[in-house]
């Protein structure tokens, strides 16, 4: 490849960058604009100390499918609710508790089945969620919660969280979580 194929290529690929970056940026803005009580409330910062996959905290993954939603959305040109969609995403795994661990609210390892009514019970306890908030939260793990969501802020944050669940479990997307013992699942 010759001298200037070679320059002409770096600059394509620094472009390229440049753009994604600035897209990244618009989406981190996007979602900080459409839920700041959320992300500041001691209950959501919480959500750090938990493990939700791989080494992905809880909080770093419903970032993910926050981020992701709204990319599906805007690459696919579908019509939604935004800020509905952004705060249904960060609070989807509401849950609360270490689901790796025996707890209270998870006594028989049902996570996966239970976590979403949990979730929506400890948001609607602290926000005034709107009835697409609540499809999201609550048929997000559609089809293993056999109801399937009825509108489509909540079909997109359903295959947001798969594909995040899957790129998190497989170490594709790395977080900064610890694993450690706490009791109860607290
Ligand atoms: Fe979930
Ligand atoms: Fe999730």
């Amino acid at each position: 490849m010759s001298e200037r194929k070679r320059t002409q290529r770096t600059k394509r690929q620094t472009e390229k960058w440049k753009r994604e970056f600035v897209r990244q940026r618009q989406i981190q803005r996007q979602i900080k604009d459409s839920a700041p009580d959320i992300l500041q409330s001691g209950n959501f910062r919480r959500t750090r100390q938990h493990i939700q996959h791989g080494d992905v905290t809880v909080n770093e993954h419903v970032w993910n499918v926050a981020r992701h939603s709204v990319e599906f959305c805007d690459r696919l040109h579908i019509p939604c609710r935004k800020e509905e969609l952004i705060r249904g995403a960060l609070l989807h795994d509401y849950f609360l508790y270490d689901w790796h661990q025996p707890h209270k609210t998870n006594p028989f390892k049902l996570h996966g089945f239970f976590h979403p009514g949990i979730a929506l019970k400890n948001a609607a306890e602290e926000y005034d969620l709107t009835d697409r908030e609540r499809d999201i939260i609550k048929k997000h793990m559609w089809p293993l919660t056999v109801i399937p969501p009825t509108c489509r802020e909540a079909w997109i944050v359903t295959a947001a969280d798969k594909y995040c669940s899957l790129m998190e479990t497989m170490h594709f997307y790395k977080g900064h979580g610890v694993w450690r013992q706490t009791p109860e699942g607290k």
